[in-house]
């Protein structure tokens, strides 16, 4: 049975029970309730703070911390010297507490002593600078002296650790392919050639895969190849995307070397912390299937006013990588941060409404950076669960306030949101597009990605993001927004979605390359052109600031295309700029399906009156314009709809049931106020009157 949620979205409660699977998915063991709490660096702090942050712990209901993270100089002082009596203080006293530890692998912040006998470890930048100790996270990824030393830490830990029952969780690393994604020291180079020996097997595959016929690049011997550091125009762009991946897997293998050395001593789920939205480096389809647990950080870009959307968007991604299953936030903020160039402090209630919305998207553990707010050292500015101004602050309050909302959230562990409608999401499509020598400056397939987002967003509707190659089976719907590298799997499998009755929109410079930035034979976008019933003769882009009218009324921005229709229909056409009288945006009907193309960037109601049209051609409902985040989460037999008031305006009526957070009846006409957030179990009956 299909029910329409209070904001008109679709939802199915039968679909929905399909996605809490049967298979033993991994949590983290022993959770009560929506896990609660954040980064500790008791190391920081003489021993008798630890008393009180634990007292203040408890009364803000933390029952999750992260410890360890940048511990390294302190348990191996010396190489292969360990001293791990801090740590056999800090778990003891946390188990007392009744406080569970998520035990990181402290090798994001290798020892002074390690860069002083391997200084070849350290990273080298494209520009061939190797980086100098005195920060974090500078090493190579590559290097072999890091491989061994970062699994000897990793395996002394899981060995001590493994059995004692505080230590629920493991964190490998922090945040791989931040700071440092890629390295250009020796040992990389090395790595590299052997990465790309798998790849293509000889040398005829690769010159080939990366067309060096072209500007006179062919390589006659393996050890002629480098990584693509600074050259005197633009480098190759095969080679840069091979690198791009090398990186990636490079870190991945890291990853995996720590992991495995933990599992030979722990059953205990294993994770680390991913940046999804804001790290491009590392591509996390990959990485989500090498990770017991999703678990993500994100911070708000404070000076951003829809920096909530942004915030949900993070959320879903995660959701996304998790496969709808339930996710860990292990770091966001209680309020500003440092490392922005105006570091803007979260208003009262904001540390509410961010918290609950990653929860309203899957989070089932939401966590801070970090516990106490540090005084020395480069982070001091940040804001942290205790602050500066301790206990007898509103931040405080807000935070003893939050933890006893997530503890009464407990009916939600494991209840999963639903969506029809996802948006293509390929990190190799993000390397291609964004190296240089691209049509157009503008060019941006993340501020595209982004804004149809945010159109859906203002709509009520729950998106999933997708590879474009992975199964698009439950999707009614797929967005592509500028995806400019389709392989010919992810071209197939599209093509295969549409055949079978799904709706397709692309935007301009969608298609164009395939798997070595390579242009297919024929006119563009080589990848796309069957399905969408038209090829694209040239491409042409609009000058810095151009706007052009279309004949619906709507206005374009940074491109147009010389569109040949060969089978598609126009919706609408410009009535301005280098493609005046052409089509701008056209459908086309391949197989049972729909597939869309708007060959410029239209932006607020514009966009918006596109992403409508193409939900409407669907068959989906969709809310009003509005404010209010409206999200559904499913459990077995219960249905949890979770709003939250983004703007100044009260609304978001039409829910009715128990609201959590207050214990109260909601009634369908009750309006949530600015500001606020309910999460309101609704009753059957009234699940069953919004069929
Ligand atoms: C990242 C890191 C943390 C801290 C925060 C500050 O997420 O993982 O250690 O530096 O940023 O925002």
């Amino acid at each position: 049975m299909q029910h329409a949620t209070a904001t008109g979205q679709i939802d199915s409660a039968a679909d929905a029970t399909l996605l809490v699977d049967e298979d033993t998915h991994r949590w983290i063991p022993g959770s009560r309730t929506i896990r609660f709490g954040g980064d500790y660096n008791p190391e920081q702090w003489p021993r008798e703070t630890w008393d009180e942050d634990i007292r203040l712990m408890r009364e803000a209901g933390v029952n999750l911390v992260s410890i360890g993270i940048f511990s390294w100089a302190l348990l191996e002082p010396r190489e292969g010297v360990y001293d791990f009596s801090f740590l056999d203080d800090i778990i003891d006293l946390l188990w007392k507490a009744g406080i569970d530890v998520d035990l990181a692998t402290p090798t994001a912040s290798p020892p002074a002593w390690f860069y002083r006998k391997y200084p070849h470890a350290r990273a080298v930048t494209r520009e061939g600078i190797p980086l100098a100790f005195g920060s974090r996270g500078i090493v190579s990824p590559s290097s072999p002296e890091y491989r061994k030393a970062s699994r000897a830490i990793a395996s002394r830990l899981a060995a001590r650790y493994a059995s004692h029952p505080a230590v629920v969780l493991w964190h490998v690393h922090n945040e791989y392919g931040t700071p440092v994604s890629e390295s250009y020291d020796d040992a990389s180079v090395i790595a590299f050639r052997e990465w790309l020996r798998q790849r293509y097997t000889d040398l005829e595959g690769l010159n080939d895969a990366w067309g060096t016929a072209f500007w006179g690049q062919r390589y006659g011997e393996w050890d002629e190849i480098d990584a693509p550091r600074a050259t005197a125009v633009v480098t190759n762009p095969a080679q840069r995307l091979d690198f791009a991946r090398f990186s990636s897997e490079a870190l991945l293998e890291c990853y995996r070397n720590e992991r495995d050395a933990i599992r030979e001593h722990s059953t205990q789920p294993i994770t680390t912390n991913f940046m999804a939205i804001t790290c491009p480096s590392v591509d996390l389809w990959a990485w989500a299937d090498e990770v017991d647990i999703i678990a993500n950080d994100h911070y708000l870009i404070g000076e951003q006013a829809d920096n909530h959307i942004h915030l949900s968007r993070s959320a879903d991604l995660c959701r996304s990588l998790a496969h709808g299953k339930p996710w860990i936030l292990m770091e966001h903020s209680t309020s500003a941060v440092n490392w922005q160039p105006r570091n803007i402090a979260k208003r009262p209630g904001e540390m509410r409404r961010n918290t609950l919305a990653h929860v309203a998207r899957g989070a089932d553990a939401t966590l801070f950076f970090q516990i106490r707010a540090g005084r020395k050292g480069a982070e001091k500015f940040h804001s942290a669960l205790i602050p500066q101004a301790g206990e007898d602050s509103r931040k405080w309050r807000e935070a003893v306030r939050l933890g006893g909302d997530v503890a009464a959230l407990s009916p939600l562990l494991g209840s999963r949101a639903h969506a029809r409608v996802a948006i293509a999401w390929d990190w190799a499509s993000f390397w291609a597009q964004d190296l240089d020598f691209r049509p157009s400056a503008d060019l941006d397939h993340r501020e595209r990605i982004e804004a149809f987002y945010a159109a859906l967003w203002r709509r009520g509707i729950t998106v999933d993001f997708v590879h474009p190659a992975a199964d698009l089976g439950t999707y009614d719907v797929l967005f592509a927004p500028a995806s400019y590298l389709l392989d010919d799997d992810a071209a197939e499998n599209i093509r295969s979605f549409v055949a079978a009755g799904g709706h397709f929109a692309a935007s301009f410079f969608s298609g164009i390359v395939s798997t070595s930035d390579d242009v297919p034979y024929g006119a563009y976008p080589g990848q796309l052109r069957d399905v969408l019933g038209l090829v694209v003769e040239e491409f042409l882009p609009l000058r810095e600031g151009e706007r052009v009218a279309l004949q619906d009324g709507a206005h374009g921005r940074v491109w147009s295309d010389d569109i040949t229709l060969r089978g598609a229909v126009t919706v609408t056409s410009y009535n301005e700029g280098p493609a005046a009288g052409g089509p701008a945006i056209t459908r086309n009907s391949f197989g049972d399906g729909t597939a869309w193309y708007v060959s410029t960037a239209l932006d607020g109601d514009d966009l918006d009156g596109f992403v409508v049209g193409v939900l409407g051609a669907a068959g989906l409902p969709y809310s009003p314009v509005s404010d209010i985040e409206t999200v559904t989460r499913f459990g077995e037999d219960r249905t949890f709809v979770v709003q939250i008031n983004h703007g100044d305006v009260p609304g978001g009526a039409g829910v009715e049931g128990v609201d959590l957070l207050t214990g109260e009846r909601v009634g369908s006409s009750e309006l949530l106020a600015v500001g606020e957030v309910r999460v309101v179990e609704v009753s059957s009956s009234s699940s069953d009157a919004r069929s």
